[in-house]
């Protein structure tokens, strides 16, 4: 809008995309040899859905500082955690950023349709030139970055920590490091996890582009070495309202939000400054 104090060129919606969501219910049992004949129960469910991109006006247009977090929730509940979190702490930086000229462009994406396939990434990937593509010298996800047992996770880039999924793209392993060298610089521990394409990093990864984010746990169990470094509580999921009806606003741990948002701010400035760790 004309209120918006960002020099930001404009904010466009992407292109629409239509979904089909598909629930079947069905199990299979087959004997070899036999014929079977599948009915398959679904609800289909249409709908239309936009991606929000904003970049900066400034900046070589050469060289992309892609800056992401989803916008859609589950339709099980308002999705505070999951990804309010991370859309509020990118907005925030892109707000801030009014503040300060850059050498790079910056380019903010808001996700649609992440909860049923990464269906928004997807489609702004897809639909790059690989000219366009090659201009995206680093994107950093921001999926959950405040979970009340949280623990303070890289997308482990380099697969030097043990989270078993595949190394990145070249270049990954130096976001990671700059992430790690926040949280050392403020005394906080940090632990590697999956880079394995769960959240809207994985088109970016899939097409070699270099990427990085945090994540403070979903679904899984906070272990005692992780209670031990980040507190919480062991033997209990990051986030026990995960997906449900409960990840409001009282779902939100505030100190993992303040830090992971400056975080976000830290690592979106420097690379908007400085791409020289990113291998060409
Ligand atoms: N992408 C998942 C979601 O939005 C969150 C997630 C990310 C879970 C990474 C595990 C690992 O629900
Ligand atoms: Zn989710
Ligand atoms: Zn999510
Ligand atoms: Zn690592």
């Amino acid at each position: 809008t004309d209120a918006f104090p960002l020099d930001i060129g404009e904010w466009r919606a992407g292109v629409p995309m239509v979904f089909a969501d598909f629930a079947v219910g069905n199990e299979l049992a087959a004997t070899p040899g036999t014929t079977v004949r599948l009915k398959v129960d679904a609800t289909l469910q249409l709908g239309t859905n936009h991606n929000v991109i904003a970049e900066t006006r400034g900046g070589d247009p050469g060289k992309v500082v892609m800056v992401g977090a989803h916008l859609d929730s589950v339709p099980e509940g308002p999705g505070i955690n999951d990804n309010g979190s991370g859309s509020a702490a990118i907005l925030e930086t892109a707000l801030q950023m009014k503040h300060y000229p850059v050498k790079n462009k910056v380019r903010f994406a808001f996700w649609a349709a992440e909860e049923i396939g990464l269906l928004g990434s997807d489609q702004y990937v897809e639909e790059l030139t690989q000219a366009q593509r090659d201009r995206i010298k680093v994107y950093l996800n921001f999926d959950m970055v405040a979970s009340p047992n949280y623990a303070y996770k890289l997308y482990d880039g380099d697969d030097s920590d043990g989270a078993g999924s595949p190394a990145g793209p070249p270049g990954s392993a130096q976001i990671e490091k700059q992430l790690e060298s926040f949280f050392d610089s403020r005394g906080l521990a940090h632990v590697g996890t999956d880079f394995d394409g769960r959240s809207d990093y994985g088109p970016f990864i899939a097409v070699g582009i270099p990427s990085g984010g945090i994540f403070t746990g979903a679904e899984g169990i906070k272990t005692p070495e992780e209670a031990a470094l980040f507190g919480g509580t062991a033997g209990v999921a990051y986030d026990v309202c995960y997906h449900q009806a409960c990840d409001t606003t009282a779902n939100i741990n505030a100190t993992a939000l303040d830090v992971n948002a400056d975080a976000i701010a830290d690592s979106t400035a420097r690379f908007a400054f400085n791409l020289r760790s990113i291998p060409a």
